[in-house]
């Protein structure tokens, strides 16, 4: 196995997020509305740069398109959970920059950082960053709400991934139920609206001896609060010269929770499963006509084959098979 590294910048069209350097005083010295020449901006500076050094992680600086620094996403190491917090200059777009920016940094955390909670806490009245923390995914979990010093706080935490080499009873329940839901509202995970459970639940139950025999696993997708909210699988290449490969099968999201960075989510947790099995490049299929191409574009894929025709999704509707892959 190669040893990869977590990439220590994170680049979209849109923003740009890298480790503070001792210039970022300038940006905390304008969120916290104090004078550069104050003797605290530096030291945060200094404070996130030791995290850095000492954990392999720490706050991110975000850029604009215009490589302006905008504010940043912090995370600090707590003995059992990583607390992540995100402030951004006021101004127009400001709170679409901030969903962006943590969009990209719990989906980072869930396939590179240390297996613990990822909590963000917000004050009661704080809409703004409640609604970005929710967009990028996290869940109220008001057991870990509390007060600090009178002020009351709540607590949000990311769904997190459970890497498994076989699906227990109750897991298995919900994964066919989803499997149905999402086949009947028109996703693209092998069968075509209105498949019958039994048939779902043959395929299903297919995977458990591929399983049990350590060439795939399963990846799911879990609320805070213990739902399932999307899952997949990573079947290994069987064959000397490719078991350095593996497939991404049956991606899948509830179809009811569309949009709230659970695809990303998902994404980042079957890279990080892969990788664990030593994988070195991963492929992927999807049905031409459904936009998925511009979906998995976003987390590195390119294309690299396509069948015309290869997928027939009804008589007469017969759609490209497309091939995507990438290196992790
Ligand atoms: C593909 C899938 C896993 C994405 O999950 P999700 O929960 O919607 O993902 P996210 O919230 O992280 O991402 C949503 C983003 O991806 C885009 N996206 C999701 N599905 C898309 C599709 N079919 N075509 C184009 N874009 C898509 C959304 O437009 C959204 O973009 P935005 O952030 O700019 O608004 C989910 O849509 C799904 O389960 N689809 C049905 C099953 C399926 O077809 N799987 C693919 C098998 S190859």
């Amino acid at each position: 196995m190669g040893s990869v590294t977590a990439p220590q910048t994170i680049t979209t069209d849109a923003i740009s997020l890298h480790p503070p350097v001792d210039d970022d005083a300038q940006l905390v010295a304008e969120l916290m509305d104090v004078p550069v020449s104050a003797d605290r901006p530096a030291q945060i500076v200094r404070g996130w740069r030791e995290h850095w050094d000492e954990h392999g992680y720490g706050a991110w600086i975000v850029q604009d398109a215009d490589g302006r620094r905008v504010g940043f996403v912090g995370l600090r190491s707590h003995p059992d959970f990583i607390r992540v917090t995100i402030r951004v200059v006021e101004g127009e777009g400001g709170d679409d920059l901030a969903a962006q920016a943590l969009r990209l940094v719990v989906g980072h955390s869930l396939e590179w950082l240390p297996d613990l909670p990822l909590r963000i806490r917000v004050a009661p009245e704080d809409i703004a960053t409640r609604f970005v923390a929710e967009s990028a995914g996290l869940v109220h979990v008001p057991d870990l709400d509390h007060v600090v010093d009178g002020d009351e706080w709540q607590v949000l935490e990311l769904p997190y991934v459970r890497i498994a080499d076989r699906i227990p009873p109750r897991a298995r329940e919900a994964m066919l139920t989803m499997w149905v839901e999402v086949n009947d509202a028109g996703g693209a995970v092998g069968f075509v609206p209105g498949a019958s459970e039994e048939q779902v639940a043959a395929v299903l139950d297919g995977y458990a001896a591929k399983l049990a025999d350590g060439s795939t696993v399963c990846v799911a997708l879990n609320s805070p609060l213990g739902e399932l909210l999307g899952f997949g699988f990573v079947a290994r290449a069987t064959g000397a010269t490719v078991a350095h490969t593996a497939n991404l099968e049956r991606i899948m999201t509830d179809p009811a929770r569309r949009g709230t960075n659970h695809g990303a989510l998902l994404m980042a947790g079957l890279h990080r499963g892969a990788r664990e099995m030593g994988v070195e490049l991963v492929t992927l299929d999807y049905r031409g006509g459904t936009g998925l191409g511009e979906f998995y574009t976003r987390y590195g894929y390119t294309e690299v084959g396509r069948i015309p025709g290869g997928v027939r999704v009804a008589p007469g509707d017969d759609r490209d098979g497309v091939i995507m892959a990438r290196s992790l």
